[in-house]
């Protein structure tokens, strides 16, 4: 039986029963031309980092549980949003929810010559509530960079990420930075702050309240009021900086001007996870939602190679979105989906093997080429119809092979954009009269 689905305005008004099995709530399918978008998206990020040094890591979706563990007890990320399981065997694994601890768990066990640059791409799952922007599985390009600490890999870094949404032609991108200083000012600090917040705890809101005892810091980025009104007149991170700390963040801020780089320093920015020491960066959209703004973010992470069981190695990398920069390009209208990039279109209404040996010459020259095909014992689809599949593939032309053309050993081209007609030439030298151009 051929399947057809009902044509959409005819069963506008009836009632159609949705399929049983949909994708899960945060988890769709990204479809052509849609798709191609993405993949170019990877390929753009490929073409900006790849010069630069950094060679391509594919890891595992699923790891051992530890490795995200290492992340941070107070991370939201690893605590409450992970997907675990015990596979087949009776590991606990999860569904990676970022991919920093895989490259340093790869680092350690792979111990590459350094500094190891490395850029990534792929899904990542984490059960939040799904909302515009927001995913259970997202999709992110990174990079990472194991075994310096010097400031103007910080510089680096940023640059290269503030480079790709240049590329993309995005213009609403806001580029924050901060330090948390080194380990030890992290916690001087986030002793302090602890004390300033437990010392106004009643003023702060439910959520502020019970994120003061699990990580001061993340009170910080808090958008609740209450919060908000009780962080005036706390203590300012700068204030507990090391010498070491406040000139690598000098020099950070440094090279961003040297490079052009519009930069805002934001004290606040803490960020979600909870491996990050001294530089801190998040890349804003102008056009998401205030919980969504986050285009991409990173900074220094010198700890975690370590709680992995490595040696002592510094780390810095950053990760961006692809769903949520794709919104922030449909709202700035840049980077649109790819038009479909058809040149030939094949119509044979003499049952099929005249398109099946032309498409697959046209494809071995190299050009972009498909044909109809039959849906049914024995149907043999009209002229009419598959000229309308011509003209619905977006092809520049279509080579029409009928039983008058194989009597004559010639095929008709048709171009479909102008309407200019058609000619009919001679069929073993149907590719040097194309005519794509138009
Ligand atoms: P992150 O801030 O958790 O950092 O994620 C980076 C970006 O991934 C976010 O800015 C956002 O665009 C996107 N993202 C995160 N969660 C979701 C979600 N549920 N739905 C859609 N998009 C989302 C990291 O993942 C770190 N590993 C970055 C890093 C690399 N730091 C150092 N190296």
């Amino acid at each position: 039986m051929p399947s057809t689905w009902p044509e959409r305005s005819s069963v506008a008004s009836a009632v159609v029963a949705a399929p049983e099995l949909q994708t899960s709530p945060g988890m769709r399918d990204i479809l052509p031309p849609e798709s191609a978008r993405w993949r170019r998206f990877v390929e753009v990020f490929a073409s900006v980092v790849e010069p630069a040094g950094y060679g391509h890591l594919i890891s595992p979706l699923l790891e051992d549980i530890g490795v995200f563990q290492r992340v941070g007890e107070a991370t939201d990320v690893v605590t409450k949003e992970m997907y675990e399981l015990v596979d087949r065997g009776g590991r606990h694994v999860a569904l990676r929810p970022e991919q920093t601890a895989s490259a340093c768990r790869a680092f350690v066990q792979h111990r590459p010559l350094t500094p190891w640059k490395v850029w990534y791409s792929g899904p990542n799952f984490r059960y939040e509530k799904p909302q515009r922007g927001r995913f259970r599985q997202f999709d992110q390009v990174g990079l990472e960079v194991l075994g310096a600490d010097d400031p103007y890999l910080d510089v680096e870094v940023i640059a290269l990420g503030w480079e790709l949404y240049r590329r993309l032609g995005l213009r609403q991108v806001e580029l924050l930075v901060n330090t948390l200083g080194e380990p030890a000012d992290r916690s001087r600090y986030s002793e302090a702050l602890r004390e300033h917040l437990v010392a106004h705890r009643d003023a702060l809101s439910d959520e502020g309240r019970l994120t003061v005892d699990r990580n001061p810091l993340r009170i910080l980025d808090s958008k609740r009021q209450e919060d908000r009104d009780v962080l005036t007149g706390a203590p300012d991170i700068a204030d507990f900086l090391s010498t070491g700390a406040a000139d690598h963040f000098d020099a950070v801020q440094v090279g961003l001007r040297a490079l052009g780089i519009p930069t805002t320093v934001s004290p606040s920015l803490v960020r979600g996870l909870d491996y990050y020491v001294r530089t801190t960066f998040e890349y804003q959209g102008g056009t998401l939602g205030s919980a969504q703004s986050a285009l991409g973010g990173g900074g220094r992470y010198d700890g975690l190679v370590e709680a992995l069981g490595g040696p002592p190695t510094p780390g810095v990398g950053f990760a961006l979105g692809l769903d949520r920069t794709l919104v922030a390009c449909d709202d700035e209208g840049v980077f649109g989906p790819a038009v479909a990039g058809l040149d030939v279109f094949v119509v044979d209404t003499t049952g099929g093997a005249e398109a099946l040996a032309l498409t697959s010459e046209l494809r071995a020259a190299g050009l972009h080429a498909d044909r109809a095909f039959a849906n049914g014992a024995g149907e043999q689809r009209s002229m009419k119809s598959q000229m309308k599949q011509a003209d619905r593939s977006g092809a520049t032309v279509a080579l029409i092979v009928g039983t008058d053309e194989v009597a004559a050993g010639t095929v008709l081209i048709r171009q479909l954009r102008d309407g200019s007609g058609q000619r009919a030439v001679p069929r073993p030298s149907v590719i040097d009269h194309l005519d794509l151009a138009r």
